[in-house]
């Protein structure tokens, strides 16, 4: 096994050195091996890929390369002066092999050629819109979009020159009376916070094309495991690695995929901005993503059985979970997600916020914290954490109604949840 890890020569499948060579194909990666497991479903996927298992003492497994830099030689002095440092070991933000090897992971499960990780979802984010668009530049998004991105589009954009037009997540009409001369991108949500709409991918790639736009997709609520957007022919899939992807709540990354030729494009932002994933975590997600399709696989089945349970219990008014027949866009959900209707439901409860509260204090498994994807059940009220900074009537025209409760549901034993929830809400009413 080659064990340099700076002569890239060897590990290029055309062995050519491209950057100044017009007729060069962008190959995978970077990584040390070709071979991704691609055949294989996410299960095997998840295990095997990107492993980087150490040549030189046989330990197995990807080691913790806990460096911020790498001996400097012929092959990356070269790299430099060609300017294709991210093929190199040069220096821990522009590449490292926890990096490299999570990355090869992470690719393998979204069907991508090449993907970045970053030390959060919104350096992912930030760092793919901005390398996107140039000054002058506009871009349609979605009105329900998580409160961070829709901060950094609406905040920061116009400070680049860039402008931004949000609109309904699900009515492709208003997207398309949106776009005008000038637009860049469209930046959407798969599943949207809290009310789960299920956004339409397959119209919103008819409509990149049409107009000869790039399209991003947030896929965070529902993971490459629920539906593979690049797939679909989305341009680029990013997702707040911190929720399912790390899938334990003990870190904080971002992930990009896309076209080589495209990532390429996002890693000299990522360097500008300085988001890159510190080797530890990178260890951590390499670690964790080895379980990721059984989770999943857990999440949905759990998060459908509770769906029934809540939808048929009297003091509940409404769920919101794609797998019901109830969900106003079911018909799509059974298109595009295919049975992967993701862990996340929304409902609400007899009493409103007050009951809601008392809901949250009297349920014993579900932890009352913000995020999603761990594998303990998380719950949270949407309008005093993420819808916090709306008014009741701002809140009330988006459809987040009094006695709103947002649900993560873990990978407890789905039987336990139910009698949790049974207690809880005996004990309540
Ligand atoms: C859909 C979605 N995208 C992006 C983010 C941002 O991710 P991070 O907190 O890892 O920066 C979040 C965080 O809650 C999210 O829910």
């Amino acid at each position: 096994m080659n064990n340099n890890f700076n002569n890239i020569e060897n590990k290029r499948k055309d062995g050519s050195v491209w950057f100044n060579d017009l007729t060069r194909k962008r190959t995978n990666g970077p990584s040390f091996k070709d071979y991704r497991y691609t055949e294989y479903t996410d299960e095997t996927k998840s295990v095997h890929s990107g492993q980087y298992d150490d040549p030189s003492t046989g330990a197995l497994g990807t080691p913790i390369f806990q460096c911020s830099t790498f001996y400097l030689n012929e092959s990356s002095y070269k790299a430099i002066e060609e300017g294709r440092g991210r093929d190199e070991m040069i220096y821990t933000r522009y590449g490292n092999p926890s990096q490299w090897s999570v990355q090869e992971k992470i690719s393998a499960l979204e069907n991508a050629e090449s993907s970045i990780v970053f030390c959060s979802g919104m350096a992912a984010i930030s760092s793919a819109i901005l390398a996107m668009l140039d000054k002058g530049s506009h871009i349609v998004s979605s009105r329900d979009i998580y409160g961070g991105t829709y901060n950094f589009l609406y905040e920061d954009l116009d400070k680049f020159g860039m402008s931004v037009t949000f609109t309904s997540p699900t009515n492709i009409n208003e997207i398309e009376a949106a776009i005008q001369e000038n637009t860049k991108l469209l930046y959407f949500e798969a599943l949207t916070n809290p009310l789960l709409k299920i956004t339409p991918i397959k119209d919103l790639v008819a409509l990149a094309k049409k107009h000869n736009l790039r399209l991003i997709i947030d896929n965070t609520f529902l993971t490459p495991y629920n539906v593979k957007m690049l797939d679909l022919g989305v341009d680029l899939v990013v997702n707040s690695a911190t929720k399912y992807l790390n899938g334990h709540s003990d870190l904080i990354g971002g992930t990009v995929s896309g076209s080589r030729k495209l990532v390429d494009r996002i890693w000299p932002q990522m360097l500008k901005n300085g988001g890159s994933m510190d080797p530890h975590a990178c260890f951590m997600l390499e670690r964790s993503l080895k379980t990721f399709a059984l989770r999943m696989k857990t999440h949905n089945s759990n998060a459908m059985e509770l769906a029934e349970y809540l939808e048929n219990h009297p003091k509940i008014k409404n769920v919101y979970y794609p797998g019901l027949q109830s969900h106003p866009q079911s018909e799509l959900a059974k298109e595009q997600l295919k049975g992967r209707n993701s862990g996340m439901i929304s409902f609400e409860i007899e009493g409103g916020d007050k009951k809601s509260h008392e809901l949250l204090k009297t349920l014993k498994l579900p932890k009352e914290a913000t995020s999603l994807g761990g594998v303990e059940s998380l719950i949270s009220l949407p309008y005093n954490t993420s819808q916090a900074s709306l008014t009741k009537e701002q809140r009330k025209s988006i459809g987040i109604n009094d006695g709103l409760i947002r649900l993560s549901v873990g990978i407890e034993d789905i039987d336990d949840i139910i009698s949790d929830f049974n207690q809880a809400l005996h004990s309540i009413f």
